[in-house]
């Protein structure tokens, strides 16, 4: 690769992207964040700064590859209108050459520091990294301000990176993903009282000593008086309901003593059962939420998306909220989601059936509340980007509680299933968003999210309900199309 193209250039395509965009692109995002070209991965630097919610990301705008990472940037103030995609932060100095790779962000005395990893590599493939800081003014222009933990601490290999900045009482912490020399993945912990000069607090203490070998993109926050820590494995073994794709997101809960740095906590909980879910990241905005964000994609088995011939791949999912009720994290669409609701198509009470299709679905851009009692049924079957020759599916059997998600019967694309358990109960909850090719299940008011990617065909979007064994109620249902967000220069 010669020279990279300055910011400026790279916007200007942008935005001359969007002006060109045709309105036959099939699987072009209405309201998952994607970027116009390029591969979008990890979302970075989350955070609320002066009534905006700044959203930035990992972005190649060079092609479909896992290279030049460079950050990009949406802002906005209400999930509806947002600013175009812009590339902030570029891979241009010694200490990031080979990507400025995932970090995040944090409002300190009204300015927006942000705190990301440099990724250095020699001819060797040898890996080195440093942990940057920058600022971000109001109007995304970023300043580098260089190494401030330019040093990987005894013990840890090069593998260390994706710094997580928070705040408690006066302090500043950060969390780093990291390996140590036994390959092991490990969460450290940084203090800070500055922001400039970082102190190595040291390894998180948890139970898992043996679970992976990296530890990415860790997230540690309060909820409620619960310590949580989010982070995202690599090498865990596939089991029948766990651990279905290449790597996990998930988290631990309980109590993190900041003087021993012992987690005495619960078993790892993956956070989304989907096809594609990773490295999510968490925050808390200025009404007390505490927000994520995952990468609706993983890395290494990406040539399955068909979006690579036009040049693009990949998306944000939705931004949701984080509660806990009985010691398990419940995951939430945030409320702003419903401004994006134009019409209500569907809106049925009470009704008693076998087999029900929702005819006024014409689109694949729908959210979609459905909440099924059992009657003498023994599973449901929700068939949905429904065509000719295709369709998705989401089955749920009362009796045993498991769930399985199936794009097998999809033309393009990966296929393959995704089970997972969830309590047998003789009631369902699905809270379902379709955008073109993003697809987000919420099930049981969010005790389990599915997020995967499926590329319908333009005539696949038929919706139809199935009940084996015998009826179900269909306690309520309702569909709204939903309108996509606005990208203004
Ligand atoms: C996770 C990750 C991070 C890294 C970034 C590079 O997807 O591998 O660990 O910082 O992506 O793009």
């Amino acid at each position: 690769m010669g020279e990279f193209k300055s910011l400026e250039d790279i916007n200007l395509d942008v935005v001359n992207s969007y002006k060109n965009s045709s309105n036959n692109d099939l699987w072009k995002l209405n309201y998952h964040i994607e970027a116009p070209f390029g591969l979008v991965n990890d979302p970075n630097g989350l955070c609320y700064y002066d009534g905006e919610y700044y959203i930035f990301f990992q972005w190649n705008p060079y092609g479909c590859e896992h290279k030049f990472k460079h950050w990009a940037l949406v802002k906005t103030k209400d999930f509806v209108n947002f600013t175009m995609p812009k590339a902030v932060l570029a891979p241009n100095d010694w200490y990031d050459k080979n990507g400025c790779y995932s970090g995040s962000g944090i409002v300190v005395d009204g300015k927006l520091e942000l705190l990301y990893t440099g990724n250095v590599k020699d001819d060797k493939g040898n890996r080195e990294s440093y942990q940057c800081r920058a600022t971000c003014d109001k109007e995304g222009n970023i300043t580098k301000l260089g190494p401030v933990i330019p040093e990987i601490p005894k013990g840890y290999t090069a593998h260390f990176r994706d710094p997580k900045v928070y705040k408690k009482g006066d302090v500043f912490y950060c969390v780093i993903g990291a390996q140590n020399e036994e390959l092991k993945g490990r969460v450290i912990l940084y203090s800070s009282e500055d922001f400039k000069s970082w102190k190595l607090e040291g390894e998180i203490g948890t139970k898992y000593k043996e679970f992976g070998y990296m530890w990415e993109c860790p997230s540690a926050f309060e909820l409620d008086g619960n310590d949580i820590l989010v982070f995202s494995p690599q090498g865990l073994e596939k089991e029948e309901f766990k651990n279905q794709n290449i790597y996990q997101s998930g988290y631990i809960i309980g109590n993190l003593n900041y003087d021993t740095l012992n987690f005495d906590h619960c078993e790892f909980k993956e956070l989304d059962m989907g096809f594609d879910f990773y490295a999510p990241q968490c925050f808390k905005d200025d009404n007390g939420r505490n927000l994520m964000i995952g990468w609706m994609g993983l890395p290494e088995e990406e040539d399955g998306h068909p979006t690579r011939k036009f040049g693009r791949i990949h998306c944000l999912t939705m931004v949701r909220e984080l509660s806990i009720r009985e010691g398990v994290l419940y995951q939430r669409p945030i409320e702003e989601f419903k401004n994006l609701r134009k019409e209500l198509i569907v809106d049925l009470q009470n009704v008693q059936c076998n087999e029900y299709k929702f005819d006024s679905i014409r689109s694949n851009s729908y959210e979609l509340l459905l909440d099924l009692n059992r009657i003498d049924s023994s599973k449901v079957e929700l068939k949905f980007a429904l065509g000719k020759d295709e369709h998705m599916s989401f089955k749920y059997d009362f009796e045993s509680g498991i769930a399985i998600i199936d794009r097998s019967n999809m033309l393009e694309g990966d296929k393959g299933i995704r089970k997972f358990k969830l309590l047998p109960k003789d009631n369902i909850k699905i809270q379902m968003f379709m955008d073109t090719s993003a697809c987000e299940i919420y099930l049981q008011d969010g005790l389990e999210v599915a997020s995967s990617r499926i590329y319908p065909k333009e005539d696949s979007f038929e919706v139809k309900l199935i009940s084996e064994g015998g009826s179900v109620e269909i306690h309520k249902a309702k569909v709204w199309n939903l309108e996509g967000v606005k990208y203004n220069e």
